[in-house]
């Protein structure tokens, strides 16, 4: 396990970057490749370990994935010999239980200890009813998955927790099931997988406001895609520019389509100086500067899925805000890499910050001088990164401990961290 160490309270992060293809797209980005029949070409992909063992799996199903090409077509894939071992990646193995449901043979998915605590029922059990076998711990509710695919027939599902993995699994399965699958939400969710599966040619609709999906089932074409920058790795520097007196930081090209970047309206609600400059229809250049105090807020309700994954850094933001901030509605964030909500909550008493964890959130006490300390990333690379933020905050030198979690989905963090440091503006 290796450790960082930061040096808080030095100075001023400056400067534009450019940060890892976003995650969620690259996963899918690659499955649909490997699906459609002849070469794709993918630039910008996630350079993460999670998206290195979706890609892995693929291989072992036959897909050819060299660089930036994909070669694929559902006539390459077979059986795999072995295991298709997801790595410490909940998103690749819920979207692989829908790509193997497709395919008549027996899959085997397994991933590290953390995706053995995985929940897999919000898979299964939809999975089950188009016609897939499906075993693994616990009757199917924890991997390893054992999955026996073949001949599906599409199901209208009704999505019992608000997840675009449990989404994007069945449209998958849906691309080869006898008549169309629709799945429903009750607030948006991340739209990748729908936005995807429509470049490569599927039939799929998903009428504003994007509650309801179906895709009828067919073949994919090949296609080209830049991958944009990861909100979610973005909102790492985006925090801290608002937290570091002098900060100004750019971050180029990021995502921002349907629920990836609710994160920019909280901190816009807290006061924060962010703006958005577009580069396209889902992307824009995100700068973020040091202002006033932030404010605390409340955090619930429909805009959770937008940034549940940014909980943990916001929650830094939060604990040196003026005044409380809540987060509810979010108790989706127990069972992620590893509990972020006790995570992030020993994480801001490791650096002097109060909070209460709650079942289903956080409560943030706000105003707190952070001081160095030690925080343990408990194995998950959002909690890592996240340390870094209030580390930069805390003068004195905090050291992270589980630091080689980054690798899963942000192996140059501290190469940007140094060009951060070192920018000039
Ligand atoms: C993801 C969806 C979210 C998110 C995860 C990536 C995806 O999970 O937290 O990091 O790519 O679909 P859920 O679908 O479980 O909400």
């Amino acid at each position: 396990m290796t450790t960082i160490t930061i040096e808080g309270g030095t100075g001023p992060l400056r400067g534009r970057v450019r940060v890892p293809g976003d995650k969620s797209i690259s996963h899918r980005a690659l499955i649909l490749a490997s699906l459609a029949d002849g070469r794709s070409t993918l630039r910008g992909l996630s350079t993460g370990d999670d998206v290195r063992s979706t890609a892995s799996a693929l291989r072992l199903l036959g897909a050819e994935i060299l660089g930036t090409e994909v070669i694929g077509g559902r006539s390459r894939l077979a059986e795999p010999v072995r295991v298709l071992d997801v790595g410490n990646s909940g998103t690749a193995i819920r979207l692989m239980a829908g790509l193997c449901a497709g395919f008549p043979w027996l899959s085997v998915l397994q991933g590290d200890e953390s995706i053995a605590q995985r929940p897999m029922g919000r898979v299964v059990e939809p999975l089950r009813a188009m016609g897939a076998e499906i075993d693994g711990r616990q009757d199917g509710r924890y991997p390893p998955l054992v999955v026996r695919g073949g001949e599906l027939k599409g199901v209208d599902h009704a999505l019992a927790v608000p997840s675009a993995q449990v989404k994007g699994a069945l449209l998958l399965a849906g691309l080869t099931a006898e008549g169309p699958t629709t799945v429903r939400g009750s607030v948006p969710i991340r739209a990748h997988s729908e936005e995807l599966l429509r470049l490569a040619g599927a039939d799929v609709r998903s009428d504003p406001p994007h509650l309801v999906t179906t895709i009828h089932p067919g073949s994919l074409q090949p296609f080209v895609l830049d991958v944009p920058g990861d909100p979610s790795q973005a909102a790492f520097w985006l925090v801290a520019a608002c937290l570091v007196p002098g900060s100004e930081v750019t971050v180029e090209h990021v995502y921002v389509g349907q629920a990836r970047a609710a994160f920019i309206d909280v901190l816009i609600r807290m006061g924060a100086d962010v703006d958005l400059e577009e580069t396209g229809p889902t992307t824009a250049n995100i700068t973020a500067r040091h202002g006033p105090t932030l404010r605390g807020t409340n955090v619930g309700g429909a805009e959770v899925p937008g940034l549940i994954d940014e909980i943990p850094v916001l929650a830094v933001a939060a604990a040196v805000a003026e005044g409380p901030t809540g987060f509810t509605d979010a108790s989706e964030l127990r069972v992620k890499e590893t509990d972020r909500v006790a995570a992030t909550a020993a994480l801001l008493d490791s650096v002097g910050a109060w909070s209460e964890p709650r079942s289903d959130g956080l409560h943030v006490a706000g105003g707190a001088p952070l001081s160095a300390g030690h925080i343990e990333s408990f194995g998950d690379h959002r909690v890592a990164m996240a340390g870094v933020v209030a580390a930069l905050v805390a003068p004195g030198a905090t050291r992270i401990t589980g630091w080689d979690a980054v690798r899963t989905s942000y192996p140059g963090f501290e190469d940007d961290l140094r060009h951060l440091l070192g920018g000039q503006g």
